[in-house]
């Protein structure tokens, strides 16, 4: 999956902090340490990062699942206690971004064990012409601000917090991969002046993010597999080469161009578009036979 911003700064949870990360975080969060259990903590203590990477995620693994099936009453009972520490703190220190996020995220989910994880996840703010990738079996939440968001085929969504849908805490604890750092933020490949190229670690798919200002005109490559377009913004006229065909684009269309067609597109106010296809390292690889 990918993520990017659309206009606005988008905030992202992203699961894992590093181990470093954790050990402060058992630290400094005394209701995390009630809520898993001396023992885990201890394991997580003991750790460092020249052990066995199996080491270091059967131990992640084993917290943040102690941590995610703990009863509703212990839950209520650690979030009470940290929104009480967290608001008497807040007099006489400035509170971190993950702390005040964790107040933030309690007055939306009251009582939800999404607040206290939020701790075990990463804080991401992306700028409008960063991206994200996430694999698969990597949990994730959306706090705030607009994104396009692509995600490969037969793709099923868990959920475990931060949300008033199913969850199912022993499938997502048990299926997770447990990695661990700050994710990679990708910047983009320019193409040319207009258009830049987001290319995720995986063969499913890329995007191409298009900024067109008013009265610029822009090709976009024949490409050997379909692509979607989506426009986010502006108007303009999208002409397909081959048969000429034009269509008048603006703000919320999405448009199918099939493969191998060359695509001119004209702005009459800023376009703001994006466009999805098939990774053009699957081409590369089958084309070449690589
Ligand atoms: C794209 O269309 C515009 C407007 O019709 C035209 O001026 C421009 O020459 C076209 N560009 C190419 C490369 O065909």
């Amino acid at each position: 999956m990918v993520l990017l911003p659309i206009l606005n700064i988008v905030s992202h949870l992203l699961f894992s902090i590093s181990l470093q990360e954790l050990k402060d975080v058992l630290h400094t969060v005394p209701e995390i340490v009630e809520m898993i259990g001396d023992a885990d903590t201890n394991r997580v203590l003991l750790l460092n990062d020249e052990d066995d990477e199996d080491d270091l995620k059967s131990a992640l693994r084993s917290a943040f699942t102690q941590l995610m099936s703990a009863s509703k009453s212990l839950i209520s009972k650690a979030i009470s206690e940290l929104k009480r520490r967290l608001n008497s703190e807040s007099e006489v220190r400035p509170l971190t971004a993950k702390e005040a996020l964790v107040l933030q995220l309690e007055k939306q989910y009251p009582d939800d064990v999404g607040v206290i994880a939020a701790f075990f996840l990463n804080y991401v703010k992306l700028t409008p012409g960063e991206a994200l990738h996430l694999g698969a079996n990597e949990p994730h939440a959306y706090i705030s601000g607009e994104c396009i968001e692509c995600m490969a085929t037969s793709d099923n969504v868990i959920r475990a917090g931060l949300t008033p849908k199913f969850r199912d805490v022993q499938t997502l604890c048990a299926m997770l991969t447990y990695k661990q750092g700050f994710p990679e933020i990708l910047q983009g490949v320019p193409m040319n002046p207009y258009i830049t190229k987001y290319i995720p670690p995986f063969d499913e798919f890329e995007v191409d993010r298009c900024v067109l200002p008013g009265g610029a005109s822009v090709v976009f490559p024949a490409s050997p597999g379909p692509s979607i377009f989506l426009v986010a913004g502006g108007e303009g006229t999208m002409l397909h080469e081959e048969s000429h065909r034009s269509d008048v684009i603006s703000e919320g269309d999405v448009l199918f161009v099939p493969d191998e067609a060359e695509i001119n597109i004209t702005s009459e106010v800023e376009l703001l578009i994006f466009r999805t296809g098939v990774n053009h390292k699957f081409f590369d690889t089958f084309m070449n036979g690589k």
